[in-house]
């Protein structure tokens, strides 16, 4: 079986390469030293850039929304609790491992995590001192425990060279050695570590930046690679991004359906699990228009032809994660498919932005399923994908002729109920606009007979007009007044805007399918097939 793999438990592993990928493609993974956006961080600030590198990945907030006190102490619940988040917030059985750590407070999870892991540092009797500031020699400690966890190797070899070893304590010896070595801490000057001295927040910053950003992680013997691809090589990609599992099983679908290769769109930072911590979350980053790391990379977006991108909907939006994912890419010339889980929203914005962030793409129609929809969702996209004439793996793999020139030579299609017609399109400035009008998506129009002799309805929109006098044969497809599409099935003759004319159909057939009484059209663009 073709799946995809995402190393949900070792996300750090990948996060150097992604934050490469994203810098090197011009997206704003992390902000620019201009932008620190705290009145008390000068962008020339020797912790700057890690400040911005921290506020960016949700990994250390302000202080206020304008301020950052990178003077200020970190206390040792706070450091912790940044590394529980950097973990993914991970739950454990345990609770209250220290006496002095009460079950109800904002840093009791992540202590307790801390604990159950061996992360966290006992200070005897129980106590773990949540609200002291964390010290140098304890972030030392912090950090190398939490490497451990991880199962990053280490090298226990290497020697301390800080002039002040002597008084580091001695349960921190092997973690500041091992700190120094990585070039996570590079001492203070005089080349001094200073390991009773409590860390500031910007210390803790630009210590956070290099532990997260260095070739550490890359030794693992795990692989930044996340698609894995099954022995038909398939040319399908379906990338998601899923916060609560919809998505995720609707992704699981297309894959079964289509074949494609599964790749979960996974963020560094992992979004609150609380529903309103989440809503906050993600209204900030939209209003920010933030980009976000994420955390692992699709290793070879060419070979892919077509691309799903799935996502649920928040707050009417894709989430940062998906717009991070197409600024990560060049999707030029693929096919993509946007499909969607909601409440009950529409997926007509996030269509919007797919489309505009991938505009040398062909971007199709998307499936978008409310809640109310998700029991029959595999049912839904099977639909989906049969109406693009993708449902079929064969179709996507045995090179089935293609509609692509046919796309490009002036062909629509015309869907009455189950039946679609393809119109082929005249050369004026009315068709254009028409076809310009269905490249962001089909349009469906309520008809209505008309003098025995045409069906019209509201486009809704204006299009350029093209009038001249014309006599209609049955199937000719017209402009009227630039806002009404008419299809004849009896001769008339009036000056209006010829846009094409429906192929391969006599009258008596265009009159069954057109039927008596009012009909609904929807007009697209054919869908071009896979090479
Ligand atoms: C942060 C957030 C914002 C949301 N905004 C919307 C919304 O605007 N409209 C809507 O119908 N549902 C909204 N929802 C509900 C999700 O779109 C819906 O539950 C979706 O199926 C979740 O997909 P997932 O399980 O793949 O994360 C929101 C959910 C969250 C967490």
């Amino acid at each position: 079986m073709v799946r995809g793999y995402v190393m949900k438990a070792n996300k750090l592993c990948s996060l150097l390469l992604v934050i490469i990928i994203v810098v090197s493609a011009g997206a704003p993974a992390s902000a620019s030293v201009e932008d620190t956006s705290f009145s008390d961080v000068d962008a020339s600030a020797w912790y700057a850039s890690a400040v911005a590198y921290c506020r960016d990945n949700n990994i250390v907030s302000g202080t206020s929304s304008t301020t950052f006190s990178p003077q200020m102490t970190m206390s040792r619940a706070m450091f912790t609790t940044i590394l529980w988040r950097i973990a993914g917030n991970p739950e454990t059985a345990v609770n209250q491992t220290f006496a002095d750590v009460d079950s109800n407070q904002w840093y009791s999870s992540a202590i307790d995590w801390a604990a159950y892991e061996g992360i966290a540092i006992d200070f005897g009797s129980r106590a773990f001192n949540p609200d002291a500031p964390v010290t140098r020699e304890e972030m030392a400690t912090l950090l190398y425990r939490y490497a451990e966890y991880k199962g990053i190797g280490m090298d226990e070899s290497v020697q301390i060279r800080f002039v002040d070893s002597q008084s580091i304590s001695n349960w921190a010896l092997t973690a500041v050695a091992w700190a120094q070595g990585a070039g996570i801490i590079t001492g203070k000057p005089g080349n001094l570590f200073d390991p009773q001295g409590s860390a500031t927040r910007a210390e803790v910053v630009v210590i956070l930046h290099r532990f997260l950003t260095t070739n550490l992680f890359e030794s693992d013997n795990e692989t930044s690679v996340v698609a894995e691809h099954g022995a038909d090589e398939s040319n399908i990609l379906i990338a998601y991004f899923s916060h609560t599992g919809n998505t995720q099983t609707l992704a699981q679908y297309i894959h079964e359906i289509t074949g494609g290769d599964l790749f979960e769109i996974v963020t560094v930072n992992p979004y609150p699990a609380d529903y309103n911590e989440c809503l906050a979350v993600a209204h900030r980053e939209l209003q920010g228009d933030y980009r976000l790391a994420l955390a692992a990379q699709v290793e070879n977006m060419a070979k892919y032809d077509v691309v799903f991108i799935g996502h649920p909907i928040w707050h009417g939006h894709t989430p940062m994660a998906i717009r991070s994912f197409l600024e990560a890419y060049d999707f030029s010339g693929k096919i993509i498919l946007p499909f969607c889980t909601s409440g009950s929203s529409g997926n007509s914005q996030a269509m919007a932005t797919i489309r505009d962030m991938c505009p040398n793409s062909t971007v199709l129609d998307g499936l978008s399923i409310t809640r109310a929809m998700l029991p029959d969702a595999r049912n839904l996209a099977e639909a989906w994908l049969d109406g693009m004439n993708i449902g079929n793996t064969s179709a996507w793999t045995d090179g089935m002729t293609t509609d692509n020139a046919a796309a490009q030579e002036n062909i629509i299609n015309i869907q009455v109920g189950d039946t679609v017609l393809t119109a082929t399109l005249v050369d004026n400035s009315s068709s254009e606009a028409l076809k310009d009008l269905l490249a962001s998506g089909s349009v469906t129009i309520d008809m209505r007979d008309y003098g025995n002799m045409e069906k019209v309805g509201s486009l809704g929109v204006n299009l350029p007009t093209n009038d001249e006098r014309i006599s209609t044969e049955p199937g000719d497809l017209i402009l009227y007044q630039g806002n009404s599409v008419v299809i004849y099935y009896e001769p008339h003759s009036w000056s209006f805007t010829r846009l094409g004319k429906i192929n391969d159909i006599t009258q008596a057939e265009l009159k069954e399918v057109l039927g008596s009484g009012n009909v609904t059209i929807t007009l697209s663009l054919p869908v071009p097939v896979i090479p």
